[in-house]
């Protein structure tokens, strides 16, 4: 038996995909365009063996056996094992078992199917040898996740033809090229279960005009606007859209019927302390995004990360110690300027608003774990 252990990256989209032309395929309506995150804070890792002893394909997700006839895991891997019998894989043949955890929190709601969709795909196609294009296989276990087969900055294609072939990710920029970039997630303390982004955005192709609007009308500029502000490190011109895409993305869910509301009030008083903070400072230093729940993704320069993150030490004050408070790449407090202290003043929470705080940078696509000690699976591929 042959074990391959994958882990894959999170991905969190500057221009975002809401609304498919096709469910089954998971065909988008517009092209998307994201930041893959250091697998170093947050990763999705996957364990699959194949096995002739094995009658039925098998699936535990953090430390839980979970279907495995969904129709989306189904697909994945017949997709594999179609492309594995080109390459005449003799494991092609052979039931599976998968074991996948996240290392973060997956009540946080942070695009952790994108991940394990992309370590499950990344792992199958070590697993048979299959080489080539994986995103167009990730895309049919959850949208969002064909972007993270790829590191650095990625484009997801929407595509034209009626297969899907063409739907795929392609790199912009690689990691390394826009070191600077540092992302915070501010995870908002909020259990609420809301709609999930699938559900979600089969409403809003329903009944939202201004959907329609968006893909047609706004996306496509924006698309290429974004990709110049990502090749140019313009930071200034990346903020801006970021933000406007968020804005409008949250915008589609209130226009859709019945409205979907992702964002709650601690959400809404990010985005009003990141422009008032941008207009002291005179430019954009910071840009948020939101994702199909109320967490903040913020992206900032390296040097701009002291002073942000102090300003929002003493608006999002914690009982926590900052162990727990914080989490990821080191993080440094700065002195605040009267103005930035009157600020904080102004919009300061009590605390427990935020339950915590991640900070990462952009990192590279998934990578296959070579160690016997890091597979989730035992010898008789059975959970660890
Ligand atoms: C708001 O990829 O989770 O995060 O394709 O139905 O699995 P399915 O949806 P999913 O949607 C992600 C939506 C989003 C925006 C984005 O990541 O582009």
């Amino acid at each position: 038996m042959a074990f391959v252990t994958c882990i894959a990256p999170v991905n969190i989209a500057v221009i975002k995909y809401w609304g498919k032309r096709n469910e089954e395929l998971i065909l988008p309506l517009n092209d998307s365009i994201s930041c893959t995150l250091s697998t170093e804070q947050m990763c999705a890792r996957t364990t699959v063996v194949a096995s002739t002893r094995y009658n039925e394909n098998k699936f535990w997700l953090n430390g839980k056996e979970e279907n495995s006839n969904s129709p989306r895991l189904i697909n994945c891997i017949k997709d594999i094992k179609e492309k594995a019998e080109k390459v005449e894989s003799e494991a092609s043949k052979l039931n599976v078992h998968i074991c996948s955890e996240n290392n973060f929190p997956t009540a946080a709601g942070l695009a952790s199917s994108a991940a394990g969709y992309a370590a499950l795909i990344a792992g199958l196609a070590s697993l048979y040898g299959v080489k080539g294009d994986i995103s167009a296989i990730a895309r049919k276990g959850s949208g969002s996740a064909c972007r993270s087969v790829l590191g650095g900055w990625v484009r997801w294609h929407k595509g034209e033809l009626a297969d899907g072939s063409d739907s795929i990710a392609t790199e912009i920029a690689p990691a390394s090229h826009w070191p600077e970039m540092r992302i915070l997630i501010l995870v908002v303390n909020d259990a609420r279960k809301k709609h999930s982004s699938t559900s979600g955005m089969k409403q809003s192709v329903k009944t939202s005009a201004f959907l329609k609007y968006r893909v047609e009308k706004i996306v496509p500029e924006r698309t290429d606007q974004m990709v110049k502000a990502i090749k140019t490190k313009d930071f200034e011109t990346f903020a801006k859209l970021t933000m406007q895409d968020s804005n409008q993305f949250h915008s589609t869910c209130l226009d859709t019927y019945p409205p979907i509301h992702y964002m709650n009030d601690t959400s809404h008083a990010i985005c009003d302390l990141v422009h008032a903070y941008n207009n002291i400072k005179g430019c954009n230093k910071v840009a948020y995004t939101f994702d199909a729940g109320p967490n903040a993704c913020l992206y900032m320069l390296e040097q701009d990360v002291p002073e942000f993150f102090t300003l929002i030490m003493n608006v999002f004050p914690s009982d926590l110690d900052s162990v727990e408070y914080v989490k990821g790449m080191p993080l440094k407090v700065s002195v605040l300027s009267e103005q930035l202290k009157e600020l904080a003043d102004n919009y300061r929470h009590n605390t427990g608003a935020l339950k915590y705080i991640i900070h990462t940078c952009v990192g590279d696509g998934p990578q296959v774990l070579r160690e016997p000690h890091e597979h989730l699976l035992d010898k008789d591929g059975f959970p660890c």
